[in-house]
């Protein structure tokens, strides 16, 4: 039996969140004297929605979930920071990273005194659930996965993400930053059937909208609870807020970019192999492409250079002489190739 009151720290369990003025009057006035905020309206002198309820209605249509299933923070990487903070005791606890993948589960540990095991993800970049729960121990709390995952592009098996999900007592984060660039439902579907299921998502990838800074948290209504008891009060602008009811009005303008990423995508895997440097490019379910070339560490300086900028992955397990690519519009991937073939 999943129970929240076994894993919360003991001080979130206790604490007494910070009630502020929108949560104390929730109605509609004519005369609103209790924020302390500047009487004449520039458009933000207002304190956002702390619950950011207009928002959270779309999404909810969209990704067909109740809204008090979803959270809201300040890109996922906060929501992020608010899983550990509200989970993971300072010195004592622990979370399980397979690795390689996204880079900041392991700096809010880090941030958050709390020690990380890691393991490694198969060769193919998969899960090895056994192996994973053999790292655990009394003290691991999270689980981090991420489908598709970062840097590799690959989906992890939805039937192995589900066993691990079913086998482990604490809470499995699945970061799907990348989910819109695949034609797979994702984890969402499986929320009702699992309390201790997290799901992460983004407007910074497929909606074209990472400089508003606006991650989801999907989960069961115990985990947004403790999640919605220890965020900053007004943790969503307004300014956010606004671009985010626009931009979820228009899933269509959101589907195209996508089709057209993803035909990109297969086009540069093409022109890639046929590149005499690379030596092997990685399926991608992703907006980017991992590829092991003959010399990583060259490759990026020249390519540098030559003003086309990549992220060289070459120190990350598993990615030896690795280089990721993000898909850009067809010129931009047009020119990192010609740049590539004239190396
Ligand atoms: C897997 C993954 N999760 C989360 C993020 C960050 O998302 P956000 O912009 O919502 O903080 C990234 C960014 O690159 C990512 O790769």
């Amino acid at each position: 039996m999943f129970d929240i009151n076994q894993l919360v720290r003991k001080n979130v369990l206790r604490l007494k969140p910070y009630s502020s003025a929108r949560d104390e009057f929730q109605g509609q006035a004519s005369v609103y004297l209790d924020a302390n905020e500047n009487p004449y309206p520039t458009g933000y002198n207002r304190y956002p929605d702390p619950h950011q309820i207009a928002v959270k209605e779309k999404l909810a249509a969209i990704k067909q979930v109740d809204q008090s299933n979803i959270f809201l923070g300040n890109g996922s990487d906060e929501v992020i920071d608010l899983l550990f903070r509200a989970f993971c005791e300072p010195g004592n606890d622990n979370v399980v990273i397979p690795q390689p993948t996204y880079g900041m589960y392991a700096v809010c540990a880090g941030i958050n005194n709390v020690d990380i095991k890691y393991i490694n993800l198969t060769n193919n970049f998969d899960l090895d659930v056994d192996a994973t729960l053999q790292t655990c121990d009394e003290q691991t709390k999270i689980i981090f996965l991420c489908s598709p995952n970062n840097p590799a592009g690959n989906l992890i098996t939805t039937t192995k993400a589900e066993t691990l999900i079913q086998r482990f007592t604490g809470l499995v984060v699945v970061d799907e930053a990348y989910i819109d660039f695949t034609n797979q439902p994702g984890l969402v579907p499986l929320l009702n059937q699992y309390p201790n299921l997290i799901v992460l998502q983004t407007l910074s990838k497929a909606w074209g909208l990472a400089g508003i800074r606006m991650g989801i948290g999907f989960a069961s209504t115990e985990v947004i609870h403790v999640l919605n008891k220890i965020k900053p009060p007004y943790n969503i602008s307004i300014l956010s807020q606004q671009v985010a009811l626009k931009a979820l009005d228009n899933e269509v303008r959101k589907n195209e970019w996508v089709k057209e990423i993803i035909s990109e995508r297969e086009k540069l895997i093409i022109e890639l192999k046929k590149l005499p440097q690379v030596i092997e490019v990685f399926p991608s379910d992703a907006n980017f492409l991992l590829t092991r070339v003959k010399d990583a560490k060259d490759i990026y300086r020249k390519l540098t250079e030559r003003g086309v900028i990549v992220r060289d992955r070459s120190g990350v397990v598993l990615c030896d002489n690795c280089l990721r690519i993000t898909v850009g519009t067809s010129a931009e991937n047009e020119i990192i190739i010609r740049e590539l073939s004239q190396l």
